[in-house]
């Protein structure tokens, strides 16, 4: 056991059951479902295989920038820095940052997939053993305690990659970045990526690839109801459609009804129409000055990096 690694704090998510949630979506004019229930064991590994489609962009373009300007990033988080994961799944990227960060005081990722987190501060620990490593266990969107950081450290760091931003209603989003101002302080450092506003195209593409992962993904979540709730969803009255709506700068994923059906939830039967839709994600896509809008008024922006095709950003920024 690596004495660099603490014990995982554990802050058990207060969750609706997943029966209380979907039937609270099932009765909204647009029924929806919560898009956290993609991430079963099967949906986190159909999410693997996405970042790695041709079409999904995202993922590479985000590594991609993260490698060219690696030395940047870690210069403007500066030495000595306490640096927290948000949603800590993406090994790569962090690997990327704890290795050039000039004597980080230490690690905090926060998922709310405990094998996940378990399986990837192990391997983390192995990798980086002189590195203080204080896992954490909760949804980050909820109250938790982060762990007595005794020890000193220039600056805490929050960084969270991969457009999940894009997920929250930008509403909820700048309230969420607010909260997470007043935990960092001062002088506290937030680096994120976000997903930009780019031809339509090439973002539907990214929702609808051709080998049908995405499809599968969405789909998903009705075989995970019929496991989990012994729901009856066929799923093969049912398709993934995914479009961008240029109105709102949001992708929107749906599961749309082939028919007039039925389906049993809990001894209740809920009627889906012909065509009609379950919405299951949003993923909101920005410019760098909607993004700073957002933003509350605690937050400076110190410095932004693209590729070249302008499709992804990271920005770095500061609480004042
Ligand atoms: C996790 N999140 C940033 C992904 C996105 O692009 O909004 C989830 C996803 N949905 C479909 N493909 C990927």
């Amino acid at each position: 056991m690596n004495k660099n690694l603490s014990r995982l704090k554990k802050f058990e998510p207060e969750k609706e059951s997943l029966l209380e949630e979907s039937l609270k979506g099932f009765n909204k004019p647009q029924k929806r479902l919560p898009s956290k229930l993609f991430y079963d064991q099967r949906g986190s590994a159909l999410f693997d295989e996405i970042c790695e489609l041709d079409e999904y962009y995202l993922t590479r373009t985000e590594i991609s920038i993260m490698t060219e300007n690696i030395e940047d990033m870690c210069s403007m988080l500066g030495k000595n820095c306490l640096l927290i994961e948000l949603g800590s799944g993406s090994s790569r990227k962090i690997r990327l940052l704890l290795t050039g960060l000039d004597d980080p005081a230490g690690y905090v990722p926060i998922d709310i997939s405990e094998e996940h987190l378990i399986n990837s501060v192990n391997a983390l620990a192995k990798d980086y053993p002189s590195l203080r490593i204080f896992p954490v266990y909760a949804d980050y969107t909820q109250q938790f305690k982060l762990p007595n950081f005794e020890f000193m450290h220039s600056k805490k760091a929050v960084y969270y990659p991969g457009s999940t931003i894009g997920n929250f209603e930008p509403e909820y989003a700048s309230k969420f970045l607010n909260r997470i101002a007043n935990r960092l302080g001062k002088g506290g450092g937030l680096l994120i990526g976000i997903d930009l506003k780019k031809d339509e195209s090439i973002l539907e593409d990214a929702y609808n690839d051709k080998k049908g992962v995405t499809a599968e993904f969405n789909l998903n979540i009705l075989r995970r109801l019929n496991r989990e709730l012994g729901t009856d969803f066929n799923i093969e009255d049912w398709k993934h459609k995914a479009f961008y709506n240029s109105t709102e700068g949001r992708i929107e994923m749906h599961l749309q009804s082939l028919r007039d059906q039925d389906v049993q939830v809990n001894g209740s039967r809920i009627t889906f129409a012909k065509n009609e839709t379950i919405l299951t994600e949003y993923s909101y896509k920005y410019n760098v000055e909607d993004f700073k809008d957002l933003m509350s008024d605690a937050y400076n922006l110190e410095k932004v990096w693209t590729d070249k095709e302008n499709r992804f950003g990271i920005l770095y920024f500061t609480v004042i």
